[in-house]
C-alpha cells in the first residue's frame, strides 16, 4: 500500500507543482481531490513550460493515470481547453490515462458571474478570489442544488437543473445585485456539446483507486491551494471554499484514511499569499520586493503579484498538526541567497500574550505581531548543489531550525525550478 498525499503548508503557491512532478515519476496514479481551476502549476519539463489548472501534472509522464476526484469542482470549458492544448503539444490523452468522477460538481457561468459580482460589490473588503466561480459552485454543492459531471451526460437532467437553478440566481442578479441575468438556453447551448467530450473520461474514481491499491500501485494525491486557505482551518473568511488539508484527500477521492502512508507538506523557504487576508510576517519593504522579483512571485492562474514575507513557524506548526505531516519538502531555498539576516517568526504577541498557534478569530489574527528569531543568511548561489552537507552552513542551520520548529523531518529540498535542482533525502514512497 503506497498512498502519499502532498499538501501546501502555507497559503498556496509553495511550489507544489515541481514536487508533485518529481514524486509523480515514482507514482502510477495521480489524483486531484479538491479545488478547481483556481489552482495553477507551472512545470518546466525538458525546457518546455506547461501550465496546468485542472489535470494533474502526472499527465506529462507517459504511462501514469491521472484522476480527478469527486471533491474537485470542474469547469468543463477549461478542462476541454487543457485537454486540447496538451494534445496539440503531442501528449496522448484518453480514458486510459485520464478519468474524472461523475460526482464532481460543475462550475457553470452563473457561478463565475456571482463570484465576480460579489467580489466587486465587496470593494476593499473583497477576498481577492481567483474569479473562477469556485466558491459559488461549492455553495451549490452544499445547498444540494449543484450540477454534477454525471448530470451533463443526460441532456434533460442537465437542462432542467440549469433552468431551475437560474430562477433563483437570476432573481438575485436582477433584484439584489442589479446586474445582467443569464439565459438558461445559452448555457445549455454552450455546455451540452461538451457532454460528448467528457463522456469517455467519466468513471468511478473511488473504485479505480481501490483497484490500484489492490494492485499495489503507488498513488499520489495532489492537494491544491494551501492549509491556511482551508475553509475550516484557514484564516476565514479569507480562504478558498474547499479543504486543502490532507484529511480531505479521503473524502474528495473516495478512500479510507487507513490507506494513507505519508503526508508531504510543501514549505516555501519564505511566505507568500495572494488575495486579501491576514499575513503577520508580510514585508512591505525592499526585502519583500526582493523576494517577489527573485522568486518570480506572480500567480500562475491570475498573474497577480504575490505578497511576500518571512517564514512563519506558527503557520507551519499548525500545518504540521492539521495535516499530520510526515515529511517536509522545502522549495525556493535558493531565493534566499543574498539576504544578510533571515528572520523566522516563532510565535505571535497578542494583547500581552504569547501565542503559539493562529487564533480562530480574524480580529485576533489581524492583531497578532510576529516574534522573530534572527539567523545569519548566506551569499552563495546554491545552483548545482545536490547534497545537504554541501550547502553553506547558514543554509543548513536555517533548514535545521525549520525541522526543529515544525518537528517534522525534511525529505526534499528544491533549489530551482528544474527537476535536477533538487536534493532528495527521504523518499515518502519508501
Ligand atoms: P477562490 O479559491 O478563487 O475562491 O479564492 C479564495 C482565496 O484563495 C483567494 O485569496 C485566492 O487568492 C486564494 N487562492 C485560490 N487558489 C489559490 C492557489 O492555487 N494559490 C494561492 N492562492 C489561491
Amino acid at each position: 500500500m503506497s498512498c502519499v498525499i502532498v499538501v501546501g503548508s502555507q497559503w498556496g503557491d509553495e511550489g507544489k507543482g515541481k514536487v508533485v512532478d518529481l514524486l509523480t515519476q515514482q507514482a502510477d496514479v495521480v489524483v486531484r481531490f479538491q479545488g478547481g481551476n483556481n489552482a495553477g502549476h507551472t512545470l518546466v519539463v525538458n525546457g518546455n513550460q506547461f501550465i496546468l489548472h485542472l489535470i494533474p501534472s502526472g499527465i506529462l509522464h507517459p504511462g501514469k493515470r491521472c484522476l480527478i476526484g469527486n471533491g474537485v469542482v470542474v469547469d468543463l470549458e477549461v478542462l476541454h481547453k487543457e485537454v486540447i492544448g496538451l494534445r496539440e503539444r503531442g501528449l496522448t490523452l484518453g480514458p486510459e490515462n485520464l478519468a474524472i468522477s461523475g460526482k464532481a460538481h460543475l462550475i457553470l457561468p452563473y457561478h463565475k458571474h456571482l463570484d465576480a459580482v460579489r467580489e466587486s460589490a465587496k470593494g476593499s473588503g473583497s477576498i481577492g478570489t481567483t474569479g473562477r466561480g469556485i466558491g459559488p459552485c461549492y455553495e451549490d454543492k452544499v445547498a444540494r442544488v449543484g450540477i454534477r459531471v454525471s448530470d451533463i451526460l443526460d441532456e434533460q437532467v442537465f437542462s432542467d437543473k440549469v433552468r431551475e437553478n437560474l430562477k433563483e440566481k437570476n432573481f438575485l442578479f436582477e433584484h439584489y445585485l442589479k446586474v445582467a441575468t443569464l439565459d438558461p438556453q445559452e448555457i445549455c447551448k454552450s455546455f451540452l456539446p461538451l457532454a460528448d467530450f467528457i463522456r469517455p473520461y467519466v468513471a468511478d474514481v473511488s473504485l479505480l483507486i481501490d483497484e490500484a491499491i489492490k494492485n499495489k500501485k503507488r498513488i499520489l494525491f495532489e492537494g491544491a491551494q494551501g492549509t491556511h486557505l482551508d475553509i475550516d482551518h484557514g484564516t476565514y473568511p479569507y480562504v478558498t471554499s474547499s479543504n486543502p488539508v490532507a484529511g480531505s484527500a479521503c473524502a474528495g477521492a473516495g478512500l479510507g484514511p487507513n490507506k494513507i502512508k505519508a503526508v508531504v507538506g510543501i514549505v516555501k523557504a519564505y511566505t507568500t499569499r495572494v488575495g486579501g487576508g491576514p499575513f503577520p510576517t508580510e514585508l512591505s519593504d525592499e526585502t519583500g520586493l526582493f523576494l517577489r522579483e527573485k522568486g518570480g512571485e506572480y500567480g500562475a492562474t491570475t498573474g497577480r503579484p504575490r505578497r511576500c514575507g518571512w517564514l512563519d513557524a506558527v503557520v507551519l506548526r499548525d500545518s504540521a498538526r492539521l495535516n499530520g505531516l510526515s515529511h517536509l519538502a522545502i522549495t525556493k531555498l535558493d531565493v534566499l541567497s543574498g539576504i544578510k539576516t533571515l528572520r523566522i517568526c516563532t510565535a505571535y504577541s497578542y494583547e500581552g500574550q504569547t501565542l503559539q498557534t493562529l487564533p480562530a478569530s480574524l480580529k485576533a489574527v489581524e492583531g497578532c505581531r510576529p516574534i522573530y528569531e534572527d539567523l545569519p543568511g548566506w551569499s552563495q548561489d546554491l545552483k548545482g548543489i545536490r547534497k545537504r552537507q554541501d550547502l553553506p552552513l547558514e543554509a543548513r542551520n536555517y533548514l535545521k531550525r525549520m525541522e526543529e520548529l515544525m518537528q517534522v523531518p525534511i525529505g526534499i529540498i528544491s533549489l530551482g525550478p528544474d527537476r535536477e535542482e533538487t536534493i532528495t533525502e527521504n523518499n515518502p514512497f519508501n
